[in-house]
């Protein structure tokens, strides 16, 4: 089958279901300039080692490096703006044909783009936490106050009320998932159709729900550049650009307005 007769495809499926899922990775954000993570050369874990600068052992015992990572990222994620995978899904969800987008990206572009029910099960960059007190930050704040020519040390930020070290509310390996996934788990029981976009499926256990669909009864589909540990079970996969893929799709369904 061709890609555009498998987009076809998935077009039928998305008007017959009665609850679509999307579930969403890294791959639906690079086309806004936000690198992922394991894609040769370009991911992210390619020149940083996850462990240091994504794990909660990393951040804690140093601080400023993971700081040196993140504050790098979170000017990226500032900048960037939601692309026409976003879009599309977006429309979809307007037209009543897709029910919610489970994501593993922090950065909000599921939403910007007009999503409404989106369940951010990594966490979101744009807040933050006193890891002591629990107080709340507004990330973007964080280094407001950091003089120019601060070292990494200094960079890191801390609690104005207690001193303690502030952590950004997104989920790091070693720690639990965001309250959102057992709404994601539960909303991937009830769907008959679960559409992975832009991820590896690497991780879990987010991995875990392609198969958890499939035991639900529900129709797995995959669109990604490179193959994923779910292409096996899938019921349909595409190997594409989600680009190119969401824009055929956009068409097949008539969502392009
Ligand atoms: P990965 O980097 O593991 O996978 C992204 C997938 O998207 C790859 O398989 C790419 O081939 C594909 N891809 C990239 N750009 C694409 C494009 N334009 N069109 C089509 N496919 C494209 O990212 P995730 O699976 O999201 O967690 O990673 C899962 C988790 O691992 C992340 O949430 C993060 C990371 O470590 C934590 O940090 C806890």
């Amino acid at each position: 089958m061709s890609t555009n007769e498998r987009v076809r495809e998935l077009g039928t499926w998305l008007r017959e279901s009665k609850r679509t899922v999307a579930l969403t990775g890294a791959g639906v954000s690079t086309d806004s300039g936000i690198p992922d993570f394991r894609s040769p050369r370009s991911g992210l874990w390619a020149k940083h080692d996850p462990m240091q600068v994504a794990s909660i052992s990393g951040f804690r015992s140093d601080p400023a490096a993971f700081y040196g990572f993140w504050s790098e990222r979170f000017g990226a994620l500032g900048q960037a703006e939601p692309n026409v995978a976003h879009r599309v899904l977006a429309k979809l969800e307007a037209r009543g044909l897709v029910h919610a987008i489970v994501t593993q990206n922090i950065d909000g572009l599921h939403q910007r783009a007009g999503s409404r029910r989106v369940l951010e099960v990594h966490g979101t960059w744009r807040t933050a936490r006193c890891t002591t007190c629990g107080a709340r930050f507004d990330t973007l704040r964080l280094f407001d106050d950091v003089p120019p020519g601060a070292s990494a040390r200094e960079r890191v930020p801390t609690c104005d009320r207690c001193g303690g070290l502030v952590k950004p509310d997104v989920v790091l390996f070693g720690e639990a998932l965001a309250d959102d996934f057992a709404e994601a788990e539960r909303a991937v029981d009830r769907c008959d159709l679960l559409v992975v976009l832009g991820t590896s499926l690497e991780v879990w256990p987010v991995a875990g729900l392609a198969p958890r669909a499939r035991a639900a009864g529900a129709r797995v589909v995959v669109i990604n550049r490179e193959a994923t540990v779910a292409d096996q079970e899938a019921d349909l996969v595409i190997h594409a650009e989600l680009r190119e893929a969401m824009q055929r799709l956009a068409r097949e369904l008539d969502v392009t307005r």
